[in-house]
Parts: structure tokens; C-alpha cells; sequence
């Protein structure tokens, strides 16, 4: 398939695996981005020097594009963007704070750059900031997710009206019947976090992928306010009474595995939870949906088109 965010991305499917902090690092980027997609290590609070090796682990396993994802308001933003420009990085994606911020050292570097946004208003400005394109996180999505609440069956169309440059649709999306959903709603692309948590070699806790697993369609919560953040409901998130107080997701980074436990850990996971029942490989995700899709469009098809 080629389209505009194939191009921009240089992959073979318009598929992105979600950035995820201290669980994307350079070894699954670089098995997604072997696969055909598009795979991000997540620089959102890693130290320069763990970063570097993270991008040095995937190159050398992969010679297809690897992104970065760098968070705007982190401290370490402008750093993890310099490392990336050192290394080769052809595409970064941008979350969490105005592209502005970073965009002229992007170009001048003449990198591409995607933009996360759960809103109109967020995406016309990130498109006069000049990013190449942006992802749209729909309030489904797991992870920090738009004050809005905005859901991606919403948002995608509304961002596909207002801007020329193309959208990737993000939140919700589990397996090709998503993924054809979002295009059908006029996106270009498609990024997934949550499915891969639940993939043999994501390093994240053993008892979180479980935790996903057995998720039912209720099993979600936002807690938060400015920054909302959409995590699995458990016995820690139903101690929290206040739920518009800030919290930040818990220790389920690679290092830590060991510690905590289904109970008493804050894990992000999207809605989309609820429709993952089994562990997959990571190079499995991408491929298996794209031939999914082909029986989907098919079918759909001799629905619309006869
Ligand atoms: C555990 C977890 C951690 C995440 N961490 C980040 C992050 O560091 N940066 C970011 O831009 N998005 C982050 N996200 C959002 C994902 O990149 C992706 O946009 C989102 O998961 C898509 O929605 P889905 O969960 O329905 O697939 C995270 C999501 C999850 C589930």
C-alpha cells in the first residue's frame, strides 16, 4: 500500500506502533519496523545515554526507519531531539506540549515530524507549525488522552475536514476491523498502543499483559484532569476518590517488572483492551491485519458496491 503517510514514514504499511514510556524500546520498534510498520522508542524520560543505545539496538536490527517519540513538556525533550538528529532519525513524532517548541531543529535537520493531537483546534496548529502530519487520539485511546473526551469515531472525520495534511488515527483500534474503520473514516494510518502490550516480547510486567488479557469492556478509567490518562481499573485506581487529581502511570518499565503487581500498579491501557484475548508476536500484529483487511474490504465490497 502506498499512501501519503507511507511516504512520509517510509514503511510498507500506514501502520505506527504507539510509543509507549519504558515499554517501547529500540529491540520492539526495530520488530515492528522489520515487519512493515512503523516502530517508535519512547525517549519520555530516558536518561541521553540509555536513549542512544536504544536507538543503536534497533539499528542494528533493523535498516528500516525507526522513529522517536519525544514528549514536548518533558524535561529531557530537547535532548532526546539532538540524540535523535545525531543518530540518523529520519522521523520523530511529537506529543504532549506545542510542536513549536521543537519544530525549526527538526527541519533545519530536515527530518519529518508527526504531531499527536485529540482535538480541531490542536491539529490546525500543529499544521501552521508546519508537521508533516498528525496522529489523532481518540478518548478510547490508553495512555494520556485529550480533556476533550472526543472520541476517535468523531474526531478523525472533523480532522480529515479541517486539515490538508493527513491523519493517523490512534485509539480504539485493535485489529483490521479498526483499521478499516479509521480509513473509512478518512484516515491514512493507523496507531495502536494498547494491542501491543499484550505481544511475547513486550518487556512490560508479566501480570500487566494478564491484566489485559482478562480485561472485560468496563475494565477502564480516566483519571486525571489537565493531562487525563486512560488506565485499567483496579483496587489502587478505586482507592483514588478524587478522580481529576493528576497521576502518572506506575512501575510497569522494563527495569521493574519484577516489582508491584496487578493491584497496586497504575497501568495505561485503552478501551480496546476488552477485544485482546491472546499474546501475539510482535512481527504477527501489522501483517495479520493487513490480510484481515483485505477480506473486510472484500466483504464490504459485494455489500456496497454490487
Ligand atoms: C502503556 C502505555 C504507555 C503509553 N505511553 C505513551 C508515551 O510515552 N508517549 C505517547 O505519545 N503515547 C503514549 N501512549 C499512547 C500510545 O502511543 C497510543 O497512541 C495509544 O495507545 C493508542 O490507543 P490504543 O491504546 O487504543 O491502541 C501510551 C499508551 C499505553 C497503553
Amino acid at each position: 500500500m502506498k499512501n501519503r503517510i507511507t511516504e512520509i514514514l517510509k514503511t510498507t504499511y500506514p501502520l505506527v506502533q504507539g510509543p509507549m514510556r519504558f515499554i517501547t524500546l529500540g529491540e520492539m520498534a526495530a520488530m515492528v519496523s522489520k515487519s512493515g510498520g512503523f516502530g517508535q522508542i519512547a525517549a519520555s524520560s530516558l536518561p541521553g545515554d540509555r536513549l542512544r543505545l536504544e536507538i543503536e539496538k534497533a539499528k542494528s536490527i533493523t535498516d528500516r526507519p525507526v522513529g522517536v517519540n519525544i514528549p514536548v513538556y518533558r524535561p529531557n525533550a530537547e535532548e532526546a531531539l539532538e540524540i535523535a538528529i545525531e543518530m540518523g532519525i529520519q522521523t520523530v513524532t511529537t506529543s504532549a506540549g506545542s510542536p513549536f517548541k521543537l519544530i525549526d531543529k527538526i527541519k533545519e535537520a530536515g527530518m519529518k515530524v508527526v504531531h499527536k493531537v485529540s482535538s480541531v483546534r490542536m491539529a490546525l496548529k500543529a499544521q501552521d507549525a508546519g508537521v508533516d502530519a498528525v496522529i489523532a487520539t481518540g478518548y478510547e485511546a490508553g495512555g494520556h488522552i485529550g480533556q476533550d473526551e472526543t472520541t476517535t469515531l468523531c474526531l478523525i472525520p472533523q480532522l480529515v475536514d479541517a486539515l490538508e495534511i493527513p491523519v493517523v488515527a490512534a485509539g480504539g483500534v485493535g485489529d483490521a476491523r479498526g483499521l478499516i474503520a479509521a480509513f473509512a473514516l478518512g484516515a491514512e494510518g493507523v496507531e495502536m498502543g494498547t494491542r501491543f502490550v499484550a505481544t511475547h516480547e513486550c518487556p512490560a510486567a508479566g501480570y500487566f499483559k494478564q491484566a489485559l488479557i482478562n480485561a472485560p469492556e468496563n475494565a477502564t478509567v480516566v483519571l486525571g484532569k489537565k493531562m487525563p490518562l486512560r488506565v485499567l481499573r483496579n483496587q489502587k485506581t478505586d482507592k483514588i476518590t478524587d478522580r481529576t487529581r493528576e497521576v502518572s502511570s506506575g512501575k510497569t518499565e522494563v527495569e521493574d517488572v519484577q516489582e508491584g503487581d496487578a493491584d497496586s500498579t497504575i497501568m495505561s491501557s485503552g478501551q480496546i483492551a476488552a477485544m485482546i484475548k491472546d499474546r501475539k508476536a510482535v512481527s504477527e500484529v501489522f501483517p495479520e491485519m493487513m490480510n484481515d483487511a483485505v477480506r473486510i474490504t472484500t466483504r464490504l465490497h459485494d455489500l456496497f458496491a454490487k
